[in-house]
């Protein structure tokens, strides 16, 4: 069976096509009926010219209410007004299924409506864009890798300890015979992965019992992570750059129209080059006190901090050296200033703020048994993990970019549930 997609039409000026596709939306006015048609790869205006046709197509028409199924056979016709170049003028149409009080209308829905009826509001043409961007930036994130030569090595989701703090730790009754927790990122072991095979990623979903109902946080949301021997702090926030730097591009060429759709200025997008800025932490702090803002060496930042340091710089800024205190137990620290932690977070630009987060990893076996014993950790549960630096310990370093976050930033889209496709937060676990 063949037929064509809305996406393919341009290339089918004067073809007669058989579409299959859902109503987007009807009007009519005097003698013409318009059908916004879609079906997936896009919308495409379809025009019914009344003395063209009989009286019973015409009647027929008007069952065409939203989000009906059909097939639609036109003849494609150009129409360099139209946002995708093509207009279709209808042959004829069958209905294959009807939908009859669709609760979705053109017209504004409060946000939580929305939420509820997610599997249906998928449909919609924002949301669609969304879904393509989307969709692209997983691809190409593990081509990038591929082209690389990393390996692609999937880490476990249910893990016996935390690698990010045991504050946010979603608890699983492992057969009634113990406890396991939702991964919250598959670190620890792309470090056993890295120590055998050199450069690899994972790409995975991470769970955060974040209490937090803030516009960027979600309690399920992917990452890609990237673990590479021999990397140290710098190694890694150059690999870093080029990542986002080769997403950008690849977003660029290939979804003008979605960005469009959303009504995204591309200008911030395509000033994504090289390089990025990078600043320490204490320069951040200091760009904080200048611009008001009352923050304090030890202090993390709070979202408000992050936008209005990545509003000062025209891309995306990396700042590094954070504080050991407010960081991670596997980072490593400065040699020269043993206060400071070899990690970095990549703030994106446009007031959006971390997008990615990582560094080097502490490689010696005794400092890292003392870190564990610090952030009180069952070493028990550790034991695999200080295998690593007991055998052939390497310097090493890595990040995770999480998809979500950098969907938000490209697509510029305000709250982070609308680039998931079925959002989990503090308040919502459904549809
Ligand atoms: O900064 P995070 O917590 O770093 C890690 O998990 C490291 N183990 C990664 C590594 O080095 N391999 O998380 C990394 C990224 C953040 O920068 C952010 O983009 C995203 O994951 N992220 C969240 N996205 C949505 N909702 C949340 N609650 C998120 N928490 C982190
Ligand atoms: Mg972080």
């Amino acid at each position: 069976m063949k037929y064509q997609q809305v996406d393919e039409l341009k290339d089918l000026i004067g073809e007669e096509v058989e579409l299959k596709g859902w109503v987007y939306n009807t009007r009519s006015s005097g003698k013409i009926s318009f059908l916004l048609f879609r079906d997936g790869s896009g919308i495409v205006q379809a025009v019914l010219y009344h003395p063209n046709h009989n009286e019973e197509i015409i009647k027929r028409f008007d069952e065409l209410t939203q989000e009906t199924s059909l097939i639609l056979w036109g003849k494609v016709r150009e129409d360099k007004r139209a946002p995708s170049g093509v207009e279709l003028d209808i042959i004829d149409f069958k209905i294959i299924s009807p939908s009859v009080d669709y609760p979705i209308s053109p017209k504004e829905h409060g946000v939580d409506f929305l939420q509820s009826n997610r599997h249906l509001w998928l449909r919609s043409k924002k949301q669609a864009a969304i879904m393509r961007v989307r969709s692209d930036v997983v691809f190409y994130s593990r081509e990038f890798f591929n082209n690389r030569k990393f390996l692609c090595i999937d880490a476990p989701i249910f893990t016996p300890s935390a690698c990010e703090g045991t504050t946010t730790l979603f608890e699983v009754n492992y057969f009634d015979e113990k406890k396991v927790y939702l991964s919250q990122s598959g670190q620890l072991y792309m470090e056993a992965a890295a120590l055998a095979y050199g450069k690899v990623y994972c790409f995975g979903p991470a769970f955060r019992a974040e209490k937090s109902k803030t516009r960027r946080h979600l309690t399920e949301f992917w990452q890609i992570e990237p673990e590479v021997a021999f990397f140290d702090i710098n190694d890694d926030m150059e690999l870093a750059e080029d990542l986002v730097i080769y997403l950008v591009e690849k977003i660029l060429e290939r979804r003008q129209e979605d960005l469009k759709i959303l009504e995204r200025d591309i200008k911030p997008l395509e000033n994504v080059k090289k390089p990025f800025y990078r600043i320490s932490y204490e320069e951040a702090i200091k760009i904080l006190n200048r611009k008001g803002i009352d923050i304090k060496f030890g202090e993390d930042f709070g979202a408000p901090d992050e936008a209005a340091l990545s509003s000062e710089f025209d891309r995306p800024v990396f700042v590094h050296r954070y504080p050991a205190e407010i960081k991670a137990f596997y980072m490593k620290r400065d040699k020269d200033r043993p206060d400071l932690a070899l990690g970095f977070d990549m703030l994106a630009g446009e007031g959006y703020g971390e997008t990615i987060g990582g560094g080097q990893r502490e490689d010696d076996y005794e400092t890292l048994l003392k870190r564990i014993e610090e952030h009180k950790l069952p070493i028990d549960n550790f034991k695999w993990y200080l295998d690593l630096r007991k055998y052939g310990s390497v310097p090493h370093a890595g990040f995770g970019l999480g998809i979500e976050r950098f969907v938000q930033w490209v697509t510029r889209t305000q709250h982070i549930r609308e680039v998931i496709p079925f959002a989990r937060t503090l308040d919502r676990t459904e549809p």
